[in-house]
């Protein structure tokens, strides 16, 4: 029973650093090898770099929101806990710069007025059928949680990212179809959208392909998964309650069980005599004892 008790507890302890600290083990393993890159909100502890996450807003607004929109996303995001964390006029002015469509008025009509904090991340293109007739017929998928749905989350988009290459000789492709190493069939309607310098980051770091590709991933993954950081706060303090547990546990384990075979032959007798004296109480007239 002791053995069992104790290697219940190493059991249920190793399983707990298993988990906490190797979660991503459990993942399934792709077939496609992506670039691997140290993200900063990998691992339990993981949070994002927020300036990463500022530059990516502005490599997806520069760039991919031509084609891509991310339609979960409101302005006040950006300004919310745990994300890019602009300040709320930052936020306000980013937000200004779109116009949405609003109304009726007072006449029936419908107007344009500059986008509020309160309103969706504009959209480039009206419905499905429009952002495909614009793209040689491929949809461009909405972004807002596609860091979660695609295999592969973070890395599969920063490879695909930077995954462009020349085609093999014997692959021929079609006019507005690209080669890319990993899509899956290798073949993608969507150009090689980050070149080195395609925007002009405002903090100085240098625009390569790389960078921009990081950046924009890490926004990406930020807007599929907003509260990562408050999850992880959470797993960590679940994780050292289980500790103060396990320990208290097994402290009182072993407290209890120190009784047995213990060589304090002295306590043993008086716990013996008290035991024994209660029995005899019983034996003598056991309703007294109700
Ligand atoms: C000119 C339009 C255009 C721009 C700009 C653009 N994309 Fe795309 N993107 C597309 C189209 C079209 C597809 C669908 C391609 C296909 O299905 O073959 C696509 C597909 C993708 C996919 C693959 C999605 C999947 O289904 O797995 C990712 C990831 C992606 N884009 C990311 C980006 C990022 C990040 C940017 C900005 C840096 C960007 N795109 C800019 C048009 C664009």
């Amino acid at each position: 029973m002791l053995v069992l008790l104790n290697n219940f507890i190493k059991k249920i302890v190793i399983l707990i650093f298993l988990v906490g600290f190797n979660g991503s083990s459990l993942a399934e393993e792709s077939k496609i090898e992506f670039i691997s890159t140290d993200w900063t909100f990998k691992g339990v502890f993981g949070t994002f770099d927020r300036a990463s996450l500022q530059r990516g807003y502005q490599v997806y607004q520069e760039v991919c929101s031509g084609c891509h929109s991310m339609q979960h996303l409101s302005y006040r995001n950006l300004y919310e806990k745990g994300g890019p964390e602009f300040s709320e006029k930052e936020a306000k002015a980013i937000a200004a710069q779109f116009e949405v469509t609003d109304g009726p008025n007072s006449e029936g009509e419908m107007f344009q007025r500059p986008a509020r904090l309160s309103d969706k991340f504009v959209k480039p293109f009206p419905n499905v059928k429009a952002a495909a007739a614009a793209n040689d017929g491929a949809y461009p998928p909405d972004m807002s949680v596609l860091a979660k749905a695609r295999k592969g989350g973070a890395d599969y988009i920063y490879s695909l990212l930077l995954g462009y290459e020349d085609p093999p000789s014997d692959i021929q492709l079609d006019d507005g179809v690209y080669y890319n190493k990993f899509m899956s069939g290798n073949k993608i309607k969507m150009a090689q959208p980050l070149l080195d310098g395609a925007v002009e980051y405002a903090d100085g770091t240098q625009a390569t392909e790389k960078q921009m590709a990081k950046d924009v991933t890490t926004f990406l993954v930020w807007a599929a998964e907003p509260h990562l950081e408050a999850r992880h706060k959470m797993g960590f303090k679940v994780f050292l309650f289980l500790i103060i547990l396990l320990t208290l546990v097994y402290l009182s384990k072993q407290k209890v069980w120190s009784r047995f075979g213990s060589k304090n032959l002295e306590e043993e007798e008086t716990f013996d005599k008290i035991e024994k004296a209660v029995t005899e109480y019983e034996g003598e007239d056991p309703k007294t004892f109700k």
